[in-house]
């Protein structure tokens, strides 16, 4: 018997590997998707193999997770309860989908994940799989009483690494768990459970590894062109990018100036509420340029709209329905209204701040001869018609306004 696991390096994964091995007697096949996590992969393949993986998977998925994935869900405008941008969410769809390839190719029965069972990305790995491959069982340890029962603590964790040769990296000793990827880095749990526990201040500044404090970002603010064509950037000042390449400078840029970190209180999918803290220091960024761009290339009522599903879209992509056929009939509204979303948005990168600094495109709609207030050359608008539309809208509210009098 095979199984794939999907495989971080971390405790809790490699304590899964061996304990796979060990309990159903199976060859286990470790996976890891190179995402963008960065030097969380150094040596990876190594411990998987003294782990006792039988076969090690490290596939570097980083363009197809930047074009497939991020670019598609920034043409949206998603972010998840005003505030989030779906940084693990969108991951975790394309490592289940490259996981239950691998799992068809290799004759495996069965996939595995360390998530627990009190998370989204538990639902967010099993949904994709089911929508993709349903045969493909799913085993979820953290779920499993017996593992739960072996596994009660850290303690035990670190115990059972120590008598099975795993090392213990320090990342497992952080007093907060992470999740990291081209588009963020996430931070959850232990001490951040307290939401009156301040990430921002001198002892938190630490933690964060894409972006400065924005009290320590540079005085200077930095001026950036971002060129788009039809809802996604193609070049940054002038110079052509993949959507990978795209993120990275975003990243870098965003980063130096404290751009893009987020503390919040969120609602998980499973019924909780949760603390956690985010750097997304390139994907702020493209959100705020992506928004400013369509502020002038955007049909009103397309943009409305559009705006109308971005919290279905959103809860979609954070509850873990990417391949399900309702994101897919949103996606293909979306890539109708990104049409024309072409052009050049300026920016100003300033202490956290993305501010507005110019917006150019071939196919803009706005047209400052219609609304100037001085005299209008090309006789578009009449002001006298405004007399009429005024009448006719007031209508109703005259009515409802005599109602309403006569039943004081
Ligand atoms: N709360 C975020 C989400 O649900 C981040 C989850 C982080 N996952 C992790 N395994 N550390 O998308
Ligand atoms: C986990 O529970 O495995 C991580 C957090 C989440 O999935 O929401």
């Amino acid at each position: 018997e095979k199984i794939v696991l999907a495989y971080s390096g971390g405790l809790d994964t490699s304590i899964i590997l061996k304990w796979l091995k060990e309990t159903y007697d199976a060859e286990i096949i470790a996976f890891t998707a190179d995402i963008g996590q960065k030097d969380e992969l150094d040596g990876l393949e190594a411990k998987a193999l003294a782990t006792g993986a039988s076969k090690v998977y490290i596939d570097d998925l980083r363009d197809e997770f930047a074009k497939d994935f991020i670019y598609p869900m920034f043409q949206a405008g998603a972010q998840y309860e005003g505030q989030y941008l779906l940084g693990t969410s969108i991951a975790r769809p394309l490592i289940a989908k490259r996981m239950v390839e691998i799992a068809r190719a290799e004759g495996a029965t069965a996939i595995a994940h360390g998530a627990t069972g009190k998370g989204n990305d538990q639902v967010r790995f099993e949904l994709a799989a089911a929508a993709l491959a349903p045969e493909i069982a799913v085993i979820a340890p953290w779920r499993l009483p017996e593992f739960r029962e072996e596994f009660p603590g850290r303690a035990e964790m670190i115990a059972f690494a120590e008598k099975h040769g795993i090392p213990v990296t320090a990342s497992a000793a952080k007093p907060y768990s992470t999740d990291r990827n081209l588009l963020h880095i996430s931070y959850e749990s232990g001490v951040l459970e307290d939401p009156w526990f301040d990430a921002s201040d001198a002892e938190s500044k630490g933690m964060y590894l894409l972006s400065v404090d924005p009290e320590d970002a540079p005085d200077q603010a930095e001026m950036i062109e971002l060129e788009f064509a039809q809802g996604d950037v193609v070049a940054i000042n002038g110079k052509e990018l993949s959507p990978l390449e795209v993120m990275e400078q975003l990243n870098e840029l965003g980063g130096k100036h404290g751009i893009g970190r987020v503390d919040m209180v969120e609602n998980r999918f499973v019924g909780m509420k949760s603390r956690g803290v985010y750097e997304t220091p390139g994907g702020a960024i493209l959100f705020a340029a992506h928004r400013k761009m369509e502020s002038l290339t955007l049909d009103r009522e397309v943009m409305n709209l559009r705006d109308s599903l971005i919290t279905r879209y959103s809860t979609l992509v954070y509850n873990g329905f990417w391949f399900a056929p309702e994101r897919l009939a949103l996606q293909a509204l979306v890539t109708e209204s990104q049409r024309n979303v072409s052009g050049t948005v300026r920016l100003k990168l300033y202490k956290g701040n993305v501010i507005a600094a110019g917006v150019k495109s071939p196919v803009s709609l706005y047209n400052p001869e219609i609304a100037t207030m001085e005299a209008d050359p090309t006789q578009a608008y009449d002001q006298g018609d405004a007399t009429g539309f005024i009448r006719l809208n007031a209508l109703r509210l005259k009515v409802n306004s005599g109602v309403e009098q006569n039943q004081k």
